[in-house]
């Protein structure tokens, strides 16, 4: 299987804080990766440069084996990586296809200066890209609701439907299921997770819910002050004596996924 993505010793410091240090992380296509870690380990700041929200202090970043170390986010969205954010990115008063339709747009927009106002919102090319995430998403029921009208597992549906409108080959959703109820969680990764299994697209998500990581990665990074303190298997990871010592929940959930 060849690497998709490789991060070599990365590091990120705001001032005096050192937000990431000494990230080695290479991964193959198709995997499906979860990044744990309490709050303000590094897991947005590890995404962010990643995709180019944040430009790192030091090391480096190859993707399909091209260097995109601190190049502007648009340029990578271009390239092929897409993400969600914690809080979802939608026009609240604009429907679902409108959304779709949008996000596709911004996706295959033509290069250059004024290559957002020369790509049609709605040409064939991105309304056929929006008609079918909506049917990978299975959110057709709510084809013609404002966003703002969505259930919140909807809504999330819709955002990460609209990072994945733009065929990318990697996608980093940061906390998928947060702010949705514990019954409504499974039901949410397993639509996001067949639709991106049907993409073939590789995925890191980062997931503060042990059971949902036990359940959907293939393989758990944890982030302990900036850094990773461990890199395996779910089962590797979550059973880490060093991982339950420093991650609260983890040890919690530990044979969840037993
Ligand atoms: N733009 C910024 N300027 C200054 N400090 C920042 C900035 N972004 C993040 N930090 C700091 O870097 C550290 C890592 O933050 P980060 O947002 O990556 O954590 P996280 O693991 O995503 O946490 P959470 O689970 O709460 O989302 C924190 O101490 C945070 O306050
Ligand atoms: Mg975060």
């Amino acid at each position: 299987m060849s690497t998709i993505l490789e991060v070599r010793d990365l590091e990120k410091t705001f001032g005096q804080l050192v937000a990431a240090r000494d990230i080695n992380v290479s991964v193959p296509q198709h995997q499906t990766v979860g990044v744990i870690g309490a709050n303000g380990a590094g897991k947005t700041t590890f995404i962010n440069m990643i995709t180019g929200h944040l430009s790192p202090t030091k090391g480096t970043i190859l993707f399909e084996d091209k260097d995109i170390t601190g190049k502007p986010s648009r340029e990578i969205t271009g390239l092929g990586i897409s993400r969600s954010f914690q809080v979802a990115q939608i026009f609240p008063t604009l429907t679902v296809f409108e959304n779709m339709c949008i996000a596709a747009a911004i996706a295959h927009r033509k290069p250059g200066m004024f290559g957002n106002i020369m790509t049609p919102v709605r040409s064939a090319e991105t309304t056929a890209a929006a008609e079918a995430a909506i049917e990978l998403f299975q959110i057709g029921r709510y084809r013609d609701v404002t966003a703002n009208a969505l259930p919140q597992g909807v809504r999330k549906l819709l955002d990460i439907g609209m990072a994945v409108a733009g065929s990318p080959r990697l996608l980093l959703l940061d906390e998928p299921t947060s702010g949705i109820s514990i019954e409504e969680k499974f039901d949410l990764m397993n639509v996001v997770m067949s639709a991106l299994k049907t993409r073939k697209i590789t995925v890191l998500f980062v997931e503060h819910d042990m059971e949902i990581v036990a359940r959907f990665a293939d393989r758990v990074l944890a982030f302990y002050d900036g850094t990773v303190i461990a890199d395996g298997t779910a089962h590797e990871t979550l059973d880490n004596p060093k991982v339950q010592e420093l991650i609260s929940g983890v040890r919690l959930k530990a044979g969840a996924h037993a």
